[in-house]
């Protein structure tokens, strides 16, 4: 019988690693997988249970609100907000920052965005869905914590990770020494320690993004697109198109088999769709981490300038040689 390690158990001895710190981050990884494993138990229930479909509201984003979205949401408020390690929260949901002002957390050090529920469209279909969360150290010396304490690029991540609820549910984070991946015992109620030191293959043969956005893709990406579409044995040509709608089944995937996702601009999303604070800065840092590759097509995802909470921009992510072979296109053709 291999010896199990949860979550808790692993954070605990990774703890001895930063003598400096006195556990409020292992603290703060916990309550977020405690979110997790409560919001994992509703979507595994979707279809018994009243959780499926429109919550019949829009987010500040012009979405059609899923109810999942709203419970996710309300379940990683509330983890956050009672477990005293976080004095603000900035999330894909709510428009504005969250402040928590609570005795216990107004002082707290740590600030977390969050993509509760992400994947949406995906929830009443019954594909995979995640949750994306990113952590950095408040700014402000004291007092409560404002918007300026999210506004930081994401090389100043603390931690970041991902929860994906699919065929099984994983729990995947760094803390800047490595990605580690748990995996969701449901008989037990624990992530338990399955993917040690993630690493993202240098090359892949499967490249993710939504095609039908075709006509109003920049040039360097339609050339990008029609490079991975010719046959060439020597470059292991063509690759393989895969794309699920839910960012990080798509890109757990890819770091499992290798392969690039892109989210380029588009005419609906002129700036790009995905969000920078909570969706490409922590997957950036992940992958990144992993020994992968993000940028925007041009410069690092992690060195952009945060402007806005729910700012936007096109990203290209995965293998580090698929990411820069993209990026010749997009600079030959820009
Ligand atoms: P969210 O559900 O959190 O709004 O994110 C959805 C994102 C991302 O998960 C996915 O890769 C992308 O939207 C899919 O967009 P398209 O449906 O436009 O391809
Ligand atoms: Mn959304
Ligand atoms: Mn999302
Ligand atoms: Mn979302």
């Amino acid at each position: 019988m291999t010896k199990v390690m949860t979550l808790g158990q692993f954070i605990i001895e990774r703890q001895a690693e930063f003598p400096y710190a006195k556990g409020e981050l292992s603290r703060l990884l916990r309550d977020i997988g405690i979110a997790a494993k409560i919001v994992n138990r509703e979507v595994n229930k979707a279809g018994l249970v009243d959780i499926l479909g429109e919550a019949g509201t829009m987010n500040v984003q012009g979405e059609a609100v899923k109810k999942l979205d709203v419970y996710a949401n309300d379940q990683f408020i509330s983890a956050l907000q009672s477990g005293g390690e976080c004095c603000l929260i900035a999330s894909e949901e709510n428009e504005d920052v969250i402040q928590i002002n609570s005795e216990v957390s107004r002082n707290a050090k740590y600030i977390v965005a969050i993509d509760p529920l992400d994947g949406s469209s995906n929830i009443d279909v019954n594909v995979a869905v995640g949750t994306i969360f990113s952590i950095y150290r408040r700014k402000t010396e004291s007092g409560p914590c404002t918007k300026e304490d999210v506004l930081q690029k994401g090389v100043d991540q603390v931690a970041a990770g991902y929860i994906i609820y699919g065929s099984s549910t994983m729990l995947v984070y760094t803390t800047g020494h490595g990605v580690n991946g748990f995996t969701l015992d449901p008989s037990i109620g624990e992530f338990c320690f399955s993917h040690p030191n993630m690493q993202f293959p240098k090359s892949g043969k499967m490249y993710s993004l939504n095609e039908g956005n075709y006509v109003h893709f920049p040039e360097g990406v339609k050339k990008y697109l029609k490079y991975c579409q010719v046959e060439d044995k020597e470059t292991n040509r063509p690759y393989t198109s895969r794309y699920i709608g839910s960012m990080v089944a798509d890109i757990h995937r890819n770091m499992i088999k290798g392969g690039i996702f892109i989210y380029p601009t588009t005419a609906s999303s002129p700036k790009g769709k995905l969000r920078l604070v909570y969706e490409c800065n922590p997957l950036a840092f992940i992958v990144e981490q992993a020994g992968g590759r993000a940028t925007n097509g041009f410069t690092r995802i992690m060195d952009l300038n945060v402007k806005e909470i729910h700012q936007r921009t096109p990203i290209f992510i995965g293998s580090e040689e698929m990411v820069l072979k993209a990026e010749e296109f997009m600079r030959e053709f820009s």
